[in-house]
């Protein structure tokens, strides 16, 4: 066993067996993203059925100018969960930022993405944050005297259920202080078709996405899950809003993981991920609940994709 292989995050592994042992058939979304499962994941950004990353870059490049108008030019940048950061730099040109702070769980992606940045904005002070972002953050002395805009685009808040994304917007509020803003990218309430294509597309790399979390698990914890005996699906459900993705077995199977063996039988899903969708005056409530007043929003003609730009008002009393 080589070193990349022998060392295991125990968090991980102790996720999967909970999944398998209390029979609770989910494994958090985030271990889809081991290198392989990102590289799929900047696949999906590309497929024509996948609108939401060109349809919040286009909002981007458009709207430079009402964003110095809404901002101004000075601020820190703070982006949180910063990945590749390839979204920012027109956010940057737009809003001639003092320093640009890029938070991200994964040091390995930070790195790359603060260098990539730093060859376009010679001038720009970068500093990196390795840093789990649903809890407040210490940010860098040097930014300390500067307003800040936070940065968080990708609809990655719909990711989280309704109580998690309100904790998250309120330790934003936390980290980044009062008279702060937000420019927040949310994904919208559209036709279910759409939403479920967008999640399956007809290639099949959201497929090889998700399957890839089952490859993972045979590589890393020592398993032998027949992978081809599981299906990609992607569901809406209405009630909550949201697309569903699952890995659903299509079979009776039985396999080893981790030195235990587990029996699924056949149709039992195992869910990976939400995405939650949102309407104008949900997004707007959930920014108020999280402690975010909204300012301004800019949609595509088609409402596919919609930014928010809010700001941190002190607390008052309210009737
Ligand atoms: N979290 C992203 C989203 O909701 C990423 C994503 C796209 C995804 N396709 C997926 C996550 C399929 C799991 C499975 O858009």
């Amino acid at each position: 066993m080589d070193m990349t292989t022998s060392i295991v995050d125990n968090n991980f592994r102790k996720d999967v067996r909970r999944c398998f042992e209390q029979q609770a058939y989910a494994i958090p979304a985030r271990w889809l993203y081991d290198r392989r499962g990102s590289e799929l994941f900047e696949d999906i950004t590309e497929l024509p059925e996948y609108y939401p990353t060109r349809t919040e870059t286009k909002l981007l490049e458009d709207h430079g100018s009402d964003f110095a108008k809404a901002i101004g030019t000075g601020r820190a940048v703070i982006e949180f969960g910063s990945g590749s950061s390839v979204k920012t730099p027109h956010l940057l040109h737009a809003v001639k930022p003092a320093a640009y702070v890029p938070i991200d769980i994964s040091g390995e992606f930070l790195e790359h993405s603060a260098a990539m940045l730093q060859d376009d904005f010679p001038d720009l002070p970068v500093y990196p944050v390795e840093a789990d972002f649903m809890k407040r953050v210490e940010l860098p002395d040097a930014v300390a005297d500067l307003s800040k805009l936070g940065f968080f685009p990708g609809s990655t808040i719909g990711n989280m259920i309704a109580r998690s994304s309100v904790d998250l917007l309120r330790s934003m509020r936390e980290t980044l202080g009062i008279g702060s803003q937000l420019l927040i990218g949310m994904d919208r309430i559209k036709d279910p078709a759409i939403l479920v294509d967008a999640y399956d597309d007809s290639a099949g790399v959201t497929a090889q996405f998700s399957l890839n979390l089952l490859d993972r698990i045979n590589r890393e914890l020592d398993g032998d899950i027949p992978v081809e005996k599981f299906r990609h699906i992607a569901v809406w459900n209405d009630h909550y809003a949201r697309v569903e993705i699952y890995l659903e077995a299509q079979d009776d199977v039985t396999f080893t993981v981790d030195g235990t063996t587990h029996r699924l039988t056949g149709g039992k899903r195992i869910h990976i991920e939400n995405s939650h969708k949102f309407g104008l005056c949900d997004a707007r409530l959930m920014l108020r609940a999280g402690g975010w007043t909204p300012l301004c929003e800019w949609s595509d003609e088609q409402d596919y994709f919609t930014l928010i730009l809010a700001e941190a008002h002190p607390y008052k009393h309210a009737p």
